[in-house]
C-alpha cells in the first residue's frame, strides 16, 4: 500500500525521467506504457519469488541483527529445494544465464540471506571443483584519464593457464539491488568458507568464481585483497 501511495507520488516529480520501484528495484520509465506494463508483469512475480514464510527446519549457519544466512541442500524438503531454486531462477534472470541446469546438481550448496522484512535478498550457489584459473590482474589505468568506466569494466579477462587448486567454486552470487553494498555478499562468501568443508576453513585461495560478471570482478578483487 505504502509503495503504491509513493510511486504516485514519484510519476508527478519525475514523469519524464526513469524510475526505481521502490520494492522491486526495476528502473523504468512511468510515462513509456511498455515498460509500466513491464514493470507490472515482474514486480508481483519478483516479491513472490524472494518472499521468505519461514519453514519448519531451518539450517541457520550464520546470524546478524539485520538477517540471517540459511544453508539449502539438495536434499532437503520440497519447500526449501523450490524456494532456493525460485531465487536462483531470479538471480540468472538478472545475470542473463539462459541454462537454467547447474553442472553437478546433486553436489550444490545454496546459501540464502534472509532479511529482517523476511524477504531472501542474497544467494550463492557453491560447488565442489578441484582446480580453478586464476584470473589475472590488468594493468591499472590512471583513474583520472576520464577513460570511459564502461570500457574500463567490460574488458575482456585474462586468465592464467596454470591451474591451482581450488577446493570450493562460486557458481552464482547474486544480492538484491536495493541491497547491495551492504556486505551481504561478503558475510556470504565468509559463511561459505567455514560451512562448506565440514570442520575447516577455506582460505580465500581455495574459492574460485566461474565466469564473474563486471560487478563479481569488483567484488571478488575486493574480497580477496581484504
Ligand atoms: N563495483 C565496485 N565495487 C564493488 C561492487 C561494484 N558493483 N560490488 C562490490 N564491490 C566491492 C566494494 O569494495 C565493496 O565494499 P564497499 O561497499 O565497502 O565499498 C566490497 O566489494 C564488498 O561488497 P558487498 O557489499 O559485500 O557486495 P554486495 O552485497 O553488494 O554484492 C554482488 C556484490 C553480488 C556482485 C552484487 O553486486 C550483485 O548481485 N550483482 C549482480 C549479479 C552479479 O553480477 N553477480 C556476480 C556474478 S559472477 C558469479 O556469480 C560467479
Ligand atoms: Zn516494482
Amino acid at each position: 500500500k505504502q509503495d503504491d501511495d509513493q510511486l504516485i507520488i514519484d510519476a508527478g516529480q519525475k514523469q519524464f525521467g526513469a524510475t526505481t520501484c521502490s520494492s522491486c528495484g526495476m528502473v523504468y520509465s512511468l510515462d513509456n506504457p511498455e515498460d509500466n506494463f513491464q514493470h507490472n508483469q515482474f514486480h508481483q512475480r519478483f516479491l513472490e519469488s524472494i518472499k521468505f514464510v519461514g519453514w519448519k527446519k531451518e539450517r541457520v549457519v550464520a546470524e546478524f541483527w539485520d538477517g540471517k544466512i540459511l544453508l539449502v541442500l539438495p536434499d532437503d524438503p520440497k519447500y526449501a529445494v523450490k524456494k532456493a531454486d525460485d531465487v536462483r531462477r531470479v538471480a540468472d534472470n538478472e545475470l542473463g544465464f539462459q541454462q537454467m541446469t547447474l553442472s553437478r546438481p546433486a553436489q550444490a550448496k545454496t546459501y540464502l540471506f534472509i532479511n529482517s522484512e523476511r524477504m531472501v535478498v542474497g544467494c550463492l550457489v557453491s560447488e565442489p571443483i578441484r582446480q580453478a584459473y586464476r584470473v589475472l590482474e590488468q594493468p591499472d589505468h590512471p583513474k583520472d584519464m576520464t577513460k570511459d568506466d564502461f570500457m574500463e569494466r567490460h574488458r575482456a579477462w585474462c586468465c592464467s593457464v596454470i591451474p591451482e587448486q581450488a577446493l570450493c567454486g562460486i557458481s552464482r552470487i547474486w544480492v538484491f539491488s536495493l541491497s547491495r553494498r551492504q556486505g551481504i555478499a561478503t558475510r556470504m562468501l565468509d559463511t561459505v568458507r567455514s560451512t562448506f568443508v565440514y570442520g575447516s576453513h577455506l582460505t580465500k585461495q581455495e574459492v574460485a568464481f566461474s565466469d564473474p560478471t563486471p560487478d563479481g570482478k569488483q567484488f571478488a578483487t575486493k574480497y580477496s585483497n581484504t
